[in-house]
């Protein structure tokens, strides 16, 4: 019998850029692996690496060194159309500044990523609706993103996130540019997300958020140098 593989398993990721005639070592070997359910925090100074390790574990940048396997699939061996379409329908990604498309209304947006792996019309609409629903929003399908404040614009991207049934929510900062009060909204979100069985990866700065999560690995310039279950 072979063993269920992890849900994400990244091993010695390096990335180097280029700068200048010089290298910078974003990212010096850092190694995680994350099980179905949990949720994950990952803290550390600016600067630390926290987004190109996210950036490498969700496929939306290529590592220098190291490997990175999502459900058992190694990304580094698939041609690019096969990780846009694991991107698409295995991970969801937040990110601090919302990235919705200001011209589509919320429930447009929340669709945009179904009809991208092909879902019909009607069933999208249905999807969406119910997304928006959940993220307490279903009375503003109706408004363009920038006719919503904030942290509705947050909670849009979180639905949005989740159209394609993901495995892996990957977020950034997704407190980052909202206050107190309706940053809490999201943290309450991203508990209910949790507890409803949805795995989160979230970089943070935010320390209630990083409390509530199961897990915190902190990283230092380049690497994961603690890595612990929350008390
Ligand atoms: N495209 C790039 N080209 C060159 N250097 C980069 C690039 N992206 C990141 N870096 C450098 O890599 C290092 C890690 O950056 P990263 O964005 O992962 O940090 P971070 O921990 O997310 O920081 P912050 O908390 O400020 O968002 C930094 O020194 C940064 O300047
Ligand atoms: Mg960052």
């Amino acid at each position: 019998m072979t063993p269920t593989p992890p849900m994400l398993a990244a091993r010695d990721l390096r990335k180097d850029y280029p700068m200048n005639g010089e290298t910078v070592h974003a990212l010096r070997g850092a190694s995680l692996s994350v099980e179905p359910g949990e949720y994950v925090a990952i803290v550390g100074p600016s600067g630390s690496g926290k987004s190109t390790l996210l950036q490498l574990v969700g496929g939306i940048d290529t590592p220098s060194g190291g490997s990175v396997e999502i459900l058992g699939t190694r990304l580094e061996a698939l041609a690019d159309r096969e990780l846009t379409r694991l991107r698409l329908t295995r991970l969801g990604f937040v990110f601090q500044r919302f990235h919705l498309l200001p011209v589509l209304t919320a429930r447009e947006n929340v669709e945009l990523p179904m009809a991208e792996a092909g879902m019909k019309g009607s069933q999208r609409r249905a999807r969406a609706r119910e997304l928006l629903e959940y993220v307490g929003l279903g009375h503003r399908e109706g408004h363009r993103a920038t006719q919503l404040s904030g942290g509705e614009m947050q909670r849009v991207a979180i639905a949005r996130a989740l159209a394609n049934w993901p495995a892996i929510l990957l977020a950034d900062e997704p407190t980052g540019e909202l206050d107190a009060a309706t940053g809490q909204e999201i943290l309450d979100l991203f508990r209910r997300l949790n507890s409803d069985g949805t795995t989160l990866i979230v970089v943070t700065h935010d320390e209630h958020l990083a409390a509530q999560a199961g897990r915190i690995v902190h990283m230092l310039d380049g690497r994961i140098v603690s890595d612990s279950v929350a008390p």
